[in-house]
């Protein structure tokens, strides 16, 4: 496996190798899809954070991704092949994901709520197989093997993990308890785009460029057909919280009703 930069010869024009790595502008039903995601998922935000429990899930679903972007780093992003400046660079991503991780679990904890990961859930769990097996499909066409498809992904899950804090900090506002610890996330996982964006003008030669956005489109493609029903899943997760922890608010009116008690 190559340990130098592949790219720099004869790298093509750096506007085009960008292009590709941006997400493409939506047209159509994806474009639409996009706006209904996005609708359902700001309803879905303000109905958890009306409750205690709700707010718990939000932070654990963000503790359960950081968790599996801490994995996927120590376990793909980097192998004995991998050029130094890359493992460097990976350490130090490993490093801050793992500071997410701590952050989100501090916030459960002040909220009572149980810091243990487990599995990502049923729908997390289908998109991350068909991801592995889209990479290993694709990391024989690369000079860097499998390293381009495991940062293809990274790069699509930063770029969404960016779409996902800034909805969640605008839908809240700038007042909100949490939006510091949302708003320091969002500025790291910018500059993770950024990254995974370099190492991969970086990483792969020009002749492969017609393959990762191919590959790359498949991953965003992927991404969208979960949108949907994910964006469901929450909007029914909210509401769940809500009615759950309806009798405590409840029997917390009680007694404004009942004068003798
Ligand atoms: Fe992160
Ligand atoms: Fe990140």
């Amino acid at each position: 496996m190559p340990t130098s930069a592949p790219n720099t010869p004869d790298a093509p024009d750096a506007r085009d190798v960008h292009a590709c790595l941006l997400p493409p502008p939506a047209r159509g039903w994806p474009r639409l899809q996009a706006r209904l995601v996005d609708r359902i998922k700001r309803a879905a935000l303000r109905r958890l954070h009306a409750s205690q429990a709700g707010e718990v899930l939000l932070l654990r679903m963000y503790l359960i991704g950081e968790a599996s972007t801490e994995q996927a780093l120590q376990d793909e992003w980097t192998s004995q092949d991998s050029p130094a400046w890359l493992s460097r660079q990976a350490a130090r991503h490993l490093e801050e994901e793992r500071g997410h991780v701590r952050m989100f679990a501090d916030a459960i904890a002040q909220r009572g709520g149980s810091t243990h990961t487990g599995e990502p859930d049923w729908l997390s769990r289908r998109k991350i197989a068909r991801w592995k097996r889209l990479a290993l499909r694709h990391a024989p066409h690369f000079s860097q093997g499998v390293l381009v498809p495991a940062y293809a992904i990274g790069l699509c899950a930063e770029q969404m993990g960016v779409r996902v804090l800034r909805r969640h900090c605008d839908t809240i506002g700038a007042d909100h308890p949490l939006h510091p610890l949302l708003a320091g996330v969002l500025d790291d996982e910018s500059r993770h785009v950024r990254l995974c964006m370099h190492t991969l003008t970086r990483i792969v030669a020009t002749p492969e460029l017609p393959r990762l956005e191919a590959l790359l489109r498949e991953i965003r493609g992927i991404e969208r057909g979960f949108g949907i029903s994910g964006s469901i899943g929450m909007y029914l997760a909210g509401w769940l919280c809500a009615w759950r922890s309806r009798p405590a608010a409840d029997a917390m009116r009680t007694p404004e009703r009942d004068p003798h008690r």
